[in-house]
């Protein structure tokens, strides 16, 4: 699709998302092409500052953080002159004015249909607040289109989210709504329905009859940070897996969507976490494991334990690392285990999905040197991306012998791929929600949560510790080796690391 002229009124325009993510996306877009000869992208922040100053500190941001760089004051003056500022105090009605003025003044100037996408980069206790101010404000009165984004969290449970939707809604229809999560913008998190749907190779084999287990790890090597307002209260199974860690199993068990259009492909997303086992707070002390990090090392530097980062409660209960063993029960997945994992303080900094493949029926090969692997199909996200497809192969010069051997694909290995937010900005612009998260989605994935932080909540299961810098506490092993198996460490490039 082409972009069309449209206005971006960003709120939070001076915070920590836009400056590491927003600006330099947009800007890579711009050097891409992929924007509009005419756009307006107002600021809008708390502190006074004049558009100049506004201007200067969007160059500041691609320069640190962008993928792409300015190649020349020429290039910078073309792209920068989008750029506006407005000062508001968003809880106050009247404090749109400014903003107001800026849009209607460029869409007067170039006679453009006035195209309004909101972007709320805020604290999400202010989605409802501004999502009504727009409305009393008059900018959400437009004869083209409006839309919105937000980002998690999206409450904090179900009701919560149930409430804020409703708030929303009073001012966006769910087709205007553009809740991003930002794994969906991940290349390969895309490509897990490319690599499904477009070979014939993989869709008959894609169940329970030839699959013996699938697993999802997303580890990351930093600790809180100085987010601990936010995360103390969190935690890992709200932080990662009511959002990215199910988005990434929706689309590893989605059934092929009747078309490759947004509401079928939401559809059949739907339909995976209606299937999902939901956990009684009992259960959940048997299928899910809470992990917090103690001290420890990251890359041979000693790292404090997570009581004792700064702004954490020191008693605290937050889990920084979740497992969990999870069912899909439809036709296609019943009995086969999807086993999740991820945390904070971790070895390395890695999302990768593992397809495991049943085994041979019987090994023709077994002797005491040839231990046969199963196949796998690891699917690398993040910072690798990529496909290998692991398969036993005559060890050459051998007398039978068997090894494993990888077959590679490498998606960034010759030029980086887009960031996330280039994707997800441009799908907005054109108005492709596919890859953002529908009202349903949310609602079920908290339902699925919501036992199991109450039983948490409650302490009726431990908390487990880890040492920082290890992949997680015993219980973890243990989940899996219940079913006689393994956490595969990753790193498809090692794969003796795999098999
Ligand atoms: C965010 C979480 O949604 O995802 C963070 O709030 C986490 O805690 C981040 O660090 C991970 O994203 P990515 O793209 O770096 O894997």
């Amino acid at each position: 699709a082409m972009a069309k002229p449209f206005t971006m009124v960003l709120f939070g325009a001076t915070g920590d998302l836009a400056k590491r993510k927003l600006f330099p996306a947009l800007f890579s877009l711009y050097k891409n092409k992929f924007l509009p000869e005419h756009f307006r992208l107002i600021g809008v922040g708390r502190s006074t500052r004049d558009h100049e100053a506004f201007r200067q500190s969007v160059r500041e941001s691609i320069d640190s953080f962008g993928r792409l760089k300015v190649a020349d004051e020429n290039e910078w003056q073309q792209f920068i002159q989008h750029f506006y500022y407005a000062v508001a105090d968003v809880t106050n009605p009247e404090g749109y004015k400014g903003i107001k003025d800026l849009v209607e003044e460029y869409e007067n100037k170039y006679q453009v249909p006035p195209n309004r996408l909101f972007y709320l980069s805020l604290a999400p206790d202010l989605f409802a607040t501004v999502s009504t101010n727009l409305r009393l404000s008059g900018l959400t009165e437009t004869g083209g289109w409006k839309r919105l984004i937000i980002e998690k969290p999206i409450g904090h449970d179900y009701d919560s989210a149930k409430k804020l939707n409703e708030q929303i809604k009073q001012t966006f229809t769910e087709q205007e709504i553009y809740r991003i999560d930002h794994y969906l913008g991940k290349e390969m998190v895309q490509n897990i329905e490319v690599m499904r749907f477009a070979n014939s190779l993989f869709e008959p084999i894609w169940n329970n009859h030839y699959i013996e287990s699938v697993q999802i790890t997303a580890s990351e090597t930093v600790g809180v940070e100085d987010r601990a307002s936010y995360y103390d209260h969190a935690g890992a199974l709200r932080d990662m897996v009511q959002n990215h860690m199910l988005q990434m199993l929706m689309m590893v068990c989605m059934e092929p969507p009747s078309r490759l259009k947004t509401e079928a492909i939401h559809d059949e997303k739907i339909k995976v976490l209606r299937s999902l086992r939901r956990y009684t707070e009992e259960e959940a002390g048997k299928y899910m494991i809470r992990g917090q990090y103690v001290d420890g090392e990251i890359n041979g530097k000693p790292v404090p334990a997570y009581r004792n980062e700064k702004n954490v409660d020191p008693g605290s209960m937050t889990e920084t690392f979740v497992a969990g063993k999870l069912f899909v029960d439809n036709l296609r997945w019943a009995g086969v285990p999807f086993y999740i994992r991820t945390g904070k303080r971790m070895p390395e900094k890695m999302t990768q999905i593992i397809i495991e493949f049943k085994e041979m029926p019987k090994n023709l090969y077994f002797n005491k040197d040839n231990n046969l692997g199963p196949n796998l199909l690891v699917i690398s996200i993040q910072p690798q991306e990529g496909v290998n497809l692991i398969l036993n192969a005559k060890k050459p010069g051998s007398d039978n012998q068997v090894m494993p051997i990888s077959m590679e694909f490498c998606n960034n290995c010759e030029q980086g791929s887009p960031e996330a937010y280039e994707s997800l900005i441009y799908d907005a612009i054109v108005g492709d929600q596919t890859f953002f998260t529908h009202w349903e989605e949310v609602s079920l994935a908290w339902k699925f949560i919501d036992p199991i932080r109450r039983a948490w909540d409650e302490n009726r299961h431990p908390l487990t510790f880890y040492r920082s810098g290890s992949w997680g506490p015993q219980e973890a092993h243990d989940l899996l080796a219940a079913n006689g198996h393994v956490w595969r460490p990753a790193i498809a490039k090692d794969i003796s690391r795999i098999v």
